[in-house]
């Protein structure tokens, strides 16, 4: 079973209270998420293999560690997972980053991937697929799909807000991935909507409502 952390750092909730808050404009809205995002990237690369390395200080030689050349890849889902991308790459400079859009078809209800365009060595890096809420967790277990067929075999999906139903889904659907988010909230609406949630993440990083 992936694993799932739910962060309770002081900073992180602050922001969420921040970017919880209907008041919250478009900009502070915006800056808070790339913050949560570049703040959850601690735990998310904890794993991360380090090598010892001798350096010279300006006082004497000392063995350091540094990040032992993994490669990674940020891959955040169209278009709300922009939102992240910024804050994740302030933490993780040297990662490519991949995008990928989907709907879902309303016919069939199958999620469709309509944008696809991923660094040529994405099956030899580790992913961090980014997506602010995870609902339903339709689009999230589809990107994963589609990651998989690309032959990636280590992938972790960061979100800010998990719904138990988007949680669940995914677990069940890829037991191999980790899950990261800022906070587990209660439910869904109706409507697909995380409660108490933030409303439409996209709407609210864009400004397009
Ligand atoms: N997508 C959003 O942007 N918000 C939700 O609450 C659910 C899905």
């Amino acid at each position: 079973m992936g694993e799932l952390h739910i962060f309770d750092h002081p900073l992180i909730l602050h922001k969420l209270s921040v970017i919880r808050n209907k008041e919250t404009g478009v900009k502070v809205f915006r800056d808070a998420v790339s913050e949560i995002a570049m703040l959850m990237c601690f735990e998310a690369t904890r794993d991360l293999p380090v090598e010892d390395v001798v350096i010279e200080t300006p006082v004497a030689t000392a063995k350091v560690k540094q990040i032992a050349g993994k490669k990674l890849a940020i891959v955040p889902i169209l278009r709300a997972g922009l939102g992240m991308s910024d804050g994740m790459l302030a933490m993780i400079p040297n990662a490519k980053v991949g995008h990928i859009g989907i709907f879902r078809d309303p016919e069939t209800l199958e999620a469709v991937e309509y944008y696809c365009k991923l660094p040529a060595d994405i099956a030899s890096r580790d992913v961090i697929l980014a997506d602010p809420m995870l609902a339903t967790g339709g689009t999230a277990s589809a990107a994963v799909r589609f990651l998989k067929k690309k032959n990636c075999a280590c992938i972790k999906f960061m979100s800010i807000i998990a719904a138990p139903e988007g949680v669940e889904r995914l677990q069940k659907e890829h037991s191999d991935v980790d899950i990261y988010t800022a906070a587990l909230d209660e439910r869904l609406n109706e409507h697909g909507y995380i409660v108490p949630g933030l409303g439409d993440a996209g709407d609210r990083l864009f400004g397009t409502k």
